[in-house]
C-alpha cells in the first residue's frame, strides 16, 4: 500500500471509498464530518438522527455512491466517546477501515482527519493503523484470491497549508513503523520448520543488508567460543544449530563518549517443545511463536534504520529450538552461563531465561549502558495479564519510567510488575548458584524475572515478557490474527527519545 498526503478538499478525491469518523455523542455529526454532511446533503445528519450512525466505538456506517462526493464509497467509523479518544484509537480505526474495505474488494481510499488530528501524531496513527489493518498472514495458502486483494493506495486527507509538513513528518514514521512491526509479524508467523536459528540469521542478514545495518550472525562453533553455555545447553537438544544475531546501528554522528548504548536483547526460540520436560500436545503449534521477542527486536532495528535516532542500538538475538533430542539437556543438569554463572535447571522448558542470560551478558560486554529484552517468557503472565498488557519488570526506576513513557508514545499497553528480592530467594539451588525455575508456587513471571537480573548485573534493565501480547488467536475487526509484532514501536521510540 502506497500512502500519500491529499491536496485538496476530500470529497473532490477519486477513490474507492473515503473514510472518517463520528464520536458517540449528541450531535455525532461535525467536524470534518459536517462537511461531508453537506456535500451529501445532509445524508449522514438523517443516519444520525434516526440512530443508525450512533459513533460507538468500531461501528460502520457504508454509503454507496453518494451524493455531492467522488468517491463511490462514504465510510464512517465509530470513534468512541470523546474523553477517551486518543491516538491509539485513531489507529485502530484506520486499521479496521483498511480491513473492512479490504474485503469488499476497495483497492484506493481516502482518509479524511478531523482538525484536531492533523497532526504529526495523528498522520502517523493513520498511517499505522493502515498498513497493519492491511496485514494478512496467509502467505502459504497456494490458492490466492484473484485479483489479490487488497488496498494498493491510500491518501490522508486534511493536512493542508501550515499542516503539510507536520503530516509528511508523521507520515514518514507511521510507514517506518508499521513497515518494520509487519516485518516482525512475518517473522512471527513463520512455521517452525521453515524459520530455523539459521534461516531467522538470514532474514535479519537480509534486512540488514537493505537498511544498511552493521550484522554478526554467530554460528554454534563461534557461540562456544564465546562459552555461552546456557544457550548451548537448550540448542543440544536439536539438529538444528543455534545463531546469535547482532545488529548494530551506528549514527553517522558520532555521540558523546558518556551516551547512552541501548542493547535490545531477544529470546527466539523458533520451536519450544519443552524440550525432556516435554510440553502437552494441545496448542503446542502455537509454539513456533516463541522468537517473537527476537523478532520485536530485528525489527525494531529496521525501524531505527529509518528513524535514525541518535544514540547507538545494538540487538543481540538468541536464537535456537528447544527440542527432546537424544542429546538433550536433563532435569538436574548443572550449566554454566557466559558470565560464569552456574545454573541447575529444574525444568527444560524454562529455557527462554537461559538463552537470555547469555544474551544479556553479551550486550553488556559489548557496551550497552541500557538494556531492554522482550521475550515469549511465562504461561504465568498469560495468567496475570492475558492479551491485554504486555508486563514490564526492571531494575532501575528511571529506566523503567522511560520505557513506560515510550509504550505510552507508541500506544502499547504495559503494565510494571513487581520484582522484590523475595523473588531471587526464590531461585536459589541447592547444588548451583541458582535454578532456572522458582521454588514453591507462583510468581512465574516475577521468579523468571529475576533470573535474568541476575545477568544484568548493574546495567540499568527492563524485562518485557509479551507471552500474552505477541498473539492473537482469533482475528479482531482491526487485525488479522497470528503475530502481532507487539514491542517494535515502543523499542524503536524508546531509542529516538533516550539521551
Ligand atoms: N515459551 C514458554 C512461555 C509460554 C507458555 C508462552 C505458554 C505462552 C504460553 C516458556 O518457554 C515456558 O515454557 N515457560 C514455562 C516456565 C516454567 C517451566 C517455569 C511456563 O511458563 O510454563
Ligand atoms: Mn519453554
Ligand atoms: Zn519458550
Amino acid at each position: 500500500m502506497e500512502i500519500t498526503l491529499a491536496s485538496g478538499a476530500a470529497a473532490q478525491l477519486e477513490a474507492g471509498a473515503l473514510v472518517s469518523y463520528a464520536f458517540e455523542q449528541e450531535k455525532p455529526v461535525e467536524g470534518a464530518l459536517a462537511e461531508l454532511d453537506k456535500a451529501t446533503g445532509g445524508a449522514l445528519g438523517r443516519l444520525a438522527e434516526s440512530r443508525e450512525l450512533t459513533g460507538k466505538s468500531l461501528e460502520m456506517t457504508l454509503l454507496h455512491y453518494p451524493a455531492g462526493i467522488k468517491a463511490e464509497r462514504l465510510l464512517v467509523v465509530g470513534a468512541g466517546k470523546k474523553e477517551k479518544f486518543s491516538a491509539a484509537e485513531l489507529r485502530k480505526i484506520a486499521a479496521a477501515a483498511a480491513r473492512y474495505l479490504k474485503s469488499r474488494s476497495v483497492r484506493r481510499l481516502v482518509f479524511l482527519a478531523r482538525e484536531e488530528e492533523r497532526t504529526a501524531i495523528g498522520a502517523e496513527a493513520i498511517a499505522e493503523g493502515l498498513l497493519l489493518g492491511e496485514f494478512e498472514g496467509d502467505k502459504y495458502k497456494s490458492e490466492k484470491k484473484e485479483p489479490a486483494p487488497g488496498i494498493d493506495a491510500a491518501a490522508l486527507a486534511g493536512w493542508d497549508g501550515a499542516a503539510r509538513g507536520a503530516g509528511e513528518q508523521g507520515l514518514a514514521r507511521g510507514v517506518a513503523l508499521a513497515g518494520a512491526q509487519n516485518f516482525a509479524r512475518e517473522l512471527g508467523n513463520e512455521p517452525g520448520n521453515l524459520l530455523t536459528p539459521k534461516v531467522l540469521g538470514e532474514r535479519a542478514e537480509q534486512m540488514a543488508r537493505d537498511e544498511d545495518l552493521d550484522i554478526d550472525v554467530f554460528d554454534e562453533k563461534k557461540i562456544a567460543e564465546l562459552k555461552m553455555g546456557a544457550l548451548l545447553s537448550v540448542a543440544q537438544g536439536s539438529v538444528q544449530p543455534p545463531r546469535l544475531i547482532v545488529i548494530t546501528y551506528t549514527p553517522k554522528k558520532a555521540p558523546a563518549a558518556n551516551a547512552p548504548v541501548l542493547g535490545l536483547i531477544g529470546k527466539a526460540v523458533t520451536f519450544d517443545t519443552g524440550g525432556i520436560s516435554i510440553k502437552p500436545a494441545n496448542n503446542m503449534e502455537d509454539m513456533k511463536f516463541d522468537m517473537c521477542g527476537g523478532a520485536a527486536m530485528i525489527g525494531a532495528m529496521r525501524a531505527l534504520a529509518h528513524l535514525k535516532p541518535q544514540i547507538k542500538v545494538i540487538a543481540v538475538v538468541a536464537s535456537t529450538e528447544n527440542m527432546p533430542g537424544g542429546r538433550a539437556q536433563k532435569p538436574g543438569d548443572v550449566q554454566t552461563a557466559m558470565s560464569g554463572k552456574t545454573i541447575e535447571v529444574i525444568n527444560t522448558d524454562a529455557e527462554g531465561r537461559m538463552v537470555l542470560a547469555d544474551a544479556l551478558h553479551y550486550a553488556k560486554q559489548l557496551g550497552c549502558t541500557h538494556l531492554v529484552d522482550a521475550a515469549t517468557l511465562t504461561g504465568a503472565i498469560v495468567v496475570a495479564l492475558a492479551g491485554v498488557q504486555t508486563g514490564l519488570f526492571g531494575s532501575d526506576a528511571r529506566f523503567i519510567e522511560q520505557v513506560l513513557a515510550a509504550s505510552r508514545t507508541a500506544g502499547e499497553k504495559m503494565w510494571p510488575m513487581p520484582l522484590d528480592d523475595e523473588y531471587r530467594d526464590m531461585i536459589k539451588s541447592t547444588i548451583a548458584d541458582i535454578q532456572n525455575v522458582g521454588s514453591g508456587k507462583g510468581a512465574g513471571a516475577s521468579t523468571a524475572a529475576a533470573f535474568l537480573r541476575e545477568f544484568t548485573g548493574d546495567t540499568p534493565w527492563v524485562h518485557l515478557d509479551i507471552a500474552g501480547t505477541a498473539w492473537i488467536t482469533d482475528a479482531k475487526s482491526w487485525s488479522a490474527k497470528g503475530a502481532t509484532g507487539v514491542a517494535v514501536r515502543t523499542l524503536a521510540e524508546l531509542a529516538m527519545q533516550l539521551k
